[in-house]
């Protein structure tokens, strides 16, 4: 078999990539280890930044995004009892699109089977070669017989544990990572969200985020330790612990009912570089990944297809190397951005084991700073909306 572009991984970022490059007339392979509905089975995030709309747009996959999503002027940051509405909108003439990443998977999925796009799922022994000479080909298992795939470029879309970056020398590989002391719980409800914005609460006991993905349906998560267990937070148990962490007009107006998904999610900051190795390319948490506070991690994986994107069709439409050789570079400076972004929003909002009551203090007074000051208030809006391509 022989395609342009061989793909690993099809989460948001391998399927982003090779919709632009089919809409362009780039032939291209996606190869998955796991099934289409099991991907598809996977809650994961929920806040779109307008260059991940425009790229779904561009893509061709938008439409049911702006007839279900939900545009988001602004949110709330509440602490001391207290909630404080940080208007997105009004600071930086910018909004957010709350559509959850599985409907998103949906909709690329659906577009790549309409438009012909060859897709392998539950593909196993997946591997990379010979990404470093002048002839990379892939090869990977299915039902049994080895198939192999030559192609011009890999693109590495396959997640945190994926093959693609540990297939690269550990010496061609710098390797930055922060792990936090606490992981989130969340869960997804079939209740209106108990308000219509989102609501990112610092409170002694913990940090605690009330999301959403339509007017139905709540994703809530609270701050907990990474040993808790699934099976000792009954929802009732997850409610009570919520509440206690948000502003008596919140808690006394949640409504409740049953969780149907209910999960534990360690946080970490991960940086890889570089993310290109000869014709190997690494995109999205592949190469990176961001604790969920500020809901950067899918927004990242669409900047680099952009990037990426953009030095690819430079290769195929002029042959020139300008696009694929500043990949990394350009992709990277826009990563750091957001995991400092990340960092900062996980830092003053969570508990740590040293926070105490100083800490508590600080953290209080630092988010009073944050929305007192225009200037600050700012700063936090134009991240979280998301800085430019
Ligand atoms: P992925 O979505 O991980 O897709 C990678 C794909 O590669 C998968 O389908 C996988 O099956 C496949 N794959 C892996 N290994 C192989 C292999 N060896 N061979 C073939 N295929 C392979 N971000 C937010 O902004 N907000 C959130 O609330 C949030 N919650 C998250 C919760 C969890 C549990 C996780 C893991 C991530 C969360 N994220 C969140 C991050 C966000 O979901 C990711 O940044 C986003 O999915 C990145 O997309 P991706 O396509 O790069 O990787
Ligand atoms: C969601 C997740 C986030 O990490 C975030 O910052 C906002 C929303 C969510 O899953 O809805």
């Amino acid at each position: 078999m022989r395609t342009q572009v061989a793909i690993i991984g099809s989460g948001p970022a391998g399927l982003l990539l090779g919709q632009l490059l089919t809409n362009a007339g780039i032939d291209n392979i996606i190869l998955d280890r796991v099934s289409k509905d099991y991907i598809l089975g996977r809650v994961r995030a929920g806040v779109l930044e307008e260059g991940m709309v425009d790229m779904l747009d561009r893509a061709g996959a938008g439409e049911r995004m702006h007839r279900e999503g939900l545009p988001h002027d602004g949110f709330s940051l509440a602490f001391d009892g207290r909630d404080h509405r940080i208007d997105l909108f009004g600071l930086t003439g910018r909004r957010v699109m709350v559509y959850g990443q599985t409907e998103l998977t949906h909709d690329l999925m659906d577009k790549r089977e309409a438009s012909g796009g060859s897709s392998v799922y539950e593909a196993t022994n997946v591997m990379p070669h010979d990404f470093d000479g002048a002839g990379p080909y892939v090869t990977y298992e299915k039902d049994g017989v080895t198939h192999r795939i030559d192609c011009d470029f890999i693109a590495g879309c396959d997640g945190y544990h994926g093959v693609s970056r540990k297939s690269v020398p550990e010496s061609a590989l710098r390797t930055y990572e922060r792990i936090y002391p606490f992981g989130w719980l969340g869960i997804l409800a079939e209740v209106p969200p108990v308000s219509h914005e989102l609501i990112y609460a610092n409170h002694p006991r913990g940090f605690a985020l009330c999301s959403m993905r339509s007017h139905t349906r709540s994703r809530y998560y609270i701050q907990c330790a990474l040993d808790e267990k699934i099976e000792d937070w009954s929802d009732d148990r997850f409610y009570d612990e919520l509440r206690r962490r948000l502003p008596a007009e919140h808690a006394e107006n949640m409504v409740t009912g049953p969780s149907f998904e209910k999960s534990i999610a360690p946080l970490r900051s991960f940086v890889a570089e570089p993310m290109r190795f000869g014709k190997l390319f690494l995109v999205g948490d592949a190469a990176h990944i961001v604790p969920p506070t500020g809901a950067k991690g899918l927004n990242l994986a669409a900047s680099d297809v952009y990037y990426l994107f953009d030095g690819l069709l430079g290769y195929y439409a002029d042959k020139s190397l300008a696009g694929i050789d500043a990949y990394s570079e350009r992709a990277l400076k826009r990563v750091w951005r957001a995991v400092r972004f990340s960092w900062s929003m996980t830092t003053m909002l969570h508990r740590f084991p040293d926070t105490g009551e100083f800490g508590q203090k600080i953290q209080e007074t630092e988010l009073d700073y944050l929305v007192s000051s225009k200037a600050a208030s700012t700063a936090l809006a134009e991240n979280y909306v998301g800085l430019p391509y």
